[in-house]
């Protein structure tokens, strides 16, 4: 008899032994990926877990937005995102930057601009100093991010009250010229099924297309509920008609508490069909999950009767989510 390893390599498919973002990029993506930020990275188990193949790309959970980056006008810092930065790339990780136009973390110095020419300056003044800071290093930005109401208007925030919907041609132009190397997405979350906001999405950007606004991809946030799924690969499809890249860019499944063995098998599930519904559509290029490890993960604070929505446990192992995703690869 041969080596063990030659005698497993026979009786086993040679992909069984791969991480997640290592198996997605042997599938043609780019990347499974997560949030991570200096604050997730300080906890050892976390960085430990993001620096194996199952995580191919980071987002800045909070240090790449506004209210951390531009604080006052003019005034930019960068320290939690330079160290985020940091960490991806000398792990050879790539980085999807989140994000530079939103109405949420906002500084009140930007909402209470009253005048269009003003908020022009500074929205190009903060795209292109920020886009700038790491030019070449960025694999993907979410340029503007939830510009719509869930009935399919433009939500109210001093972008759209000052400016219409050239803010968001305004963005993409500075944004392109700041790294040309960067693909150039728009981001939104309840896109996950037929409905009002998806229809204003792909309107809107069939309109940025034919005006020339340079955007190259469309990101779905996917914070979804558990068992409720369904939606996600016509979602998927439906984007991808736009011709634009597509890319679910902050997956997580949360669980209404209790959380039980069962309702763990179902998000199981859940994962195993998203992460089809990516490896299904060309256009889509790659997966983020909104964080590592349940223990970190926006949903105890945001959504409290709601938990466990990730991967990787409260302990840091792996979940029956994390097979899910994994046998979808397989
Ligand atoms: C969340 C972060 O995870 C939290 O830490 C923060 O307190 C609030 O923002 N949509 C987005 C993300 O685009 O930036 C949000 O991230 C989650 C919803």
């Amino acid at each position: 008899m041969k080596s063990s390893t030659a005698f497993l390599a026979a009786v086993l498919p040679s992909v069984a032994f791969g991480l997640i973002s290592d198996k997605m990029k042997a599938k043609g993506k780019l990347y499974w990926g997560s949030a991570l930020d200096p604050n997730t990275i300080a906890i050892t188990q976390i960085a430990n877990i993001a620096a194996t193949g199952d995580f191919g790309c980071f987002t800045p959970e909070n240090s790449g937005k506004w209210d951390a980056t531009e604080p006052a006008r003019g005034q930019f810092n960068f320290t939690g995102f330079d160290a985020l930065v940091s960490f991806a790339t000398s792990h050879g990780k790539l980085v999807r930057g989140h994000t530079l136009v939103w109405h949420s973390q906002l500084p009140a110095w930007v909402s209470a601009i009253g005048d269009a020419a003003t908020l022009t300056s500074v929205i190009q003044n903060h795209v292109s100093t920020v886009m700038g800071r790491h030019k070449g290093q960025i694999l993907a930005w979410d340029v503007v991010n939830e510009v719509f109401n869930d009935d399919g208007t433009f939500r109210n925030s001093v972008f759209f009250n000052l400016l219409g919907e050239n803010f968001i041609d305004i963005a993409f132009k500075a944004a392109r010229q700041a790294d040309p190397n960067a693909k150039l997405f728009i981001n939104d979350f309840n896109l996950d099924g037929p409905g009002k906001k998806i229809d204003a999405m792909v309107a809107l950007i069939g309109r940025l297309k034919s005006r020339g606004v340079p955007i190259d991809g469309v990101g779905t946030q996917s914070h979804l509920i558990l068992g409720q799924v369904g939606g996600v690969a016509g979602s998927i499809q439906r984007l991808a008609t736009t011709g634009l890249q597509v890319a679910i860019t902050e997956l997580d499944v949360r669980i209404p508490k209790p959380v039980t063995a069962a309702t763990l098998q179902q998000q199981q599930t859940d994962f195993n069909t998203v992460t089809k519904a990516c490896l299904a559509v060309p256009q889509c290029v790659g997966i983020t999950s909104w964080g590592v490890s349940d223990k970190t993960s926006w949903v105890d604070s945001t959504f409290p009767t709601f938990d466990s929505p990730l991967l990787f446990d409260d302990n840091f192992q792996k979940k029956p989510a994390y097979t899910g995703v994994d046998s979808a690869l397989n």
